[in-house]
């Protein structure tokens, strides 16, 4: 059986200070799953999305997205490919409704391609176009009573789910999401990971970052666990759950490694009494679950001219 690789790196590093916080040989994912990205804090991985995506220059290596050599290419070029991420901390326009801000993920608007002032009817349809499929993804997240809010008022939680929404709405082949549960009530995990796991079936890809091994088992097809800038194991969730390598990692790292971002679960200690985590919770939580039980399916993605070329 041969397999259908979207993305593969080689030999891609980078230190800062002589301290190698990225040292990969060889990273692959497959089309249409979904693998996790884990490992203690600093082990690289914020670094390592970097440099795939551009944010961050590479000292070497390759990498290619469907058919694209990536290396040295800048963020904008890299997302336009359709390999589209997230940020760890979800940026926000606070003064923006929470509608537009997911409306300004969309790639390569083809007004602004073909100049406003020449041919105004195209970018006219076109914005009706996205602002109809910006609200459908708001929905999908669960978001719909907030629609018209300034994203300003949403809790961090709720951010995230701007910040998948928004990324949706760039209509990736590869999403990456850097610790998408960071922040997230406990009470919405469930529902924004069953988001996630809707993904493939819409064509995209997605690579995450997280911590929590029950997240991680839950949807991935594959984890990658790396440690002190390398990959130290990689397979089926169990597989890298069970590995000595990982544990020890975890153990050898997490324990006093807390930050203020996420909690940590270390491998060995059963998730399940995350109410007593004050870092977790939110305060207005509340609203956003009613608003999920109102979520919807993820509408199809509209037939973008821009996905796949070039
Ligand atoms: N811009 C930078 N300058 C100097 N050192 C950096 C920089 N960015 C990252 N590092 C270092 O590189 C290493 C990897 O950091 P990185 O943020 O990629 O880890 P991570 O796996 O994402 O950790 P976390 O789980 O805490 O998010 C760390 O030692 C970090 O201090
Ligand atoms: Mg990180």
């Amino acid at each position: 059986m041969t397999t259908d690789v979207i993305l593969r790196a080689s030999d891609v590093h980078r230190s800062f200070g002589g301290v190698r916080a990225v040292d990969v040989d060889d990273f692959e994912v497959e089309r249409g799953s979904i693998v996790a990205l884990i490992g203690p804090n600093g082990a690289g991985k914020t670094t390592f999305f970097n440099l795939l995506t551009g944010f961050e220059r590479a000292d070497g290596g390759s990498w290619h997205f469907e058919g694209h050599d990536l290396a040295g290419k800048p963020a904008y070029a890299i997302a336009r490919t359709g390999m589209v991420r997230t940020f760890q901390s979800a940026r926000v326009f606070p003064r923006l409704t929470v509608t537009d801000n997911v409306r300004l993920g969309a790639q390569r608007q083809r007004g602004e391609q073909l100049g406003r002032s020449i041919f105004p009817w195209a970018w006219r349809s076109q914005d009706d176009e996205l602002a109809t499929r910006a609200l459908e993804l708001v929905e999908w997240v669960g978001l719909g009573a907030k629609a018209t809010d300034l994203a300003g008022t949403l809790s961090g939680g709720q951010r995230k789910l701007l910040d998948l929404a928004r990324a949706v709405m760039a209509a990736p082949t590869l999403l990456m999401l850097d610790e998408p549960m960071a922040g997230v009530n406990p009470a919405l995990r469930q529902a924004l990971l069953d988001k996630i796991g809707e993904l493939p079936g819409e064509g995209i890809t997605v690579l995450f970052v997280e911590h929590d091994m029950d997240v991680v088992s839950a949807i991935s097809d594959r984890v990658v666990c790396m440690a002190e800038g390398t990959i130290i194991a990689s397979g089926s969730p169990s597989e890298v759950a069970a590995d000595p390598r990982v544990v020890e990692a975890y153990l050898g790292g997490s324990q006093g490694d807390l930050r203020d971002h996420e909690r940590r679960t270390p491998l060995d200690v059963p998730v399940g009494d995350e109410t007593a985590d004050p870092v977790a919770v939110e305060p207005d939580v509340t609203d956003i679950e009613e608003a999920m039980d109102d979520a919807t399916d993820l509408p199809p993605l509209r037939d973008d001219e821009e996905r796949g070329s070039s």
